[in-house]
């Protein structure tokens, strides 16, 4: 799912001349969304936990190996995983942005279902990710 969102991101870097390294986990090749699309825009790097695509394994094993020379890491899945590549790229001292699933019911700020904390300066509060996110500082964001 996290695909998705990214896929839009990736167009838009592409189309700045920006050169992008787009890493994809799913658990099985059924599974690994948007590769046709992504392929022609990025290179690619897959993992699947079964190893029916790309390498065995999880995905932020893949970038652990590989993550280096770059200037940000965007980010998008499950919270283990995203907590992972913000670990990942901070020991690299590398930037994450971190585009945040949650439960939604209401979607418009109203019903506070969808928060999650995030540091500011010395505070933690919560922010509504459906008005204040989805994206989010990986540095500021409490997992
Ligand atoms: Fe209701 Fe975010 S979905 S506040």
């Amino acid at each position: 799912i996290g695909a998705a969102p990214m896929l839009f991101l990736l167009k838009r870097l592409v189309e700045e001349g920006i050169k992008v390294d787009f890493y994809l986990g799913a658990l099985t090749e059924n599974e690994v969304l948007l590769i046709d699309e992504i392929k022609y825009l990025a290179k690619v790097h897959v993992s699947t936990d079964d190893g029916s695509l790309g390498k065995k394994g999880r995905i932020t094993d893949l970038l652990r190996e590989n993550l280096k020379d770059v200037d940000i890491v965007y980010t998008c899945g499950p919270k283990p995983m995203i907590k992972e590549v913000v670990k990942i790229a901070f020991d690299k001292s590398i930037s994450v942005q971190m585009s945040m699933e949650e439960n939604m019911a209401c979607g418009v700020g109203a019903c506070l279902c969808c928060v999650c904390k995030v540091k500011t300066g010395e505070r933690i509060e919560y922010k509504r990710v459906c008005v204040e996110g989805p994206v989010f500082d990986g540095e500021n964001v409490v997992m």
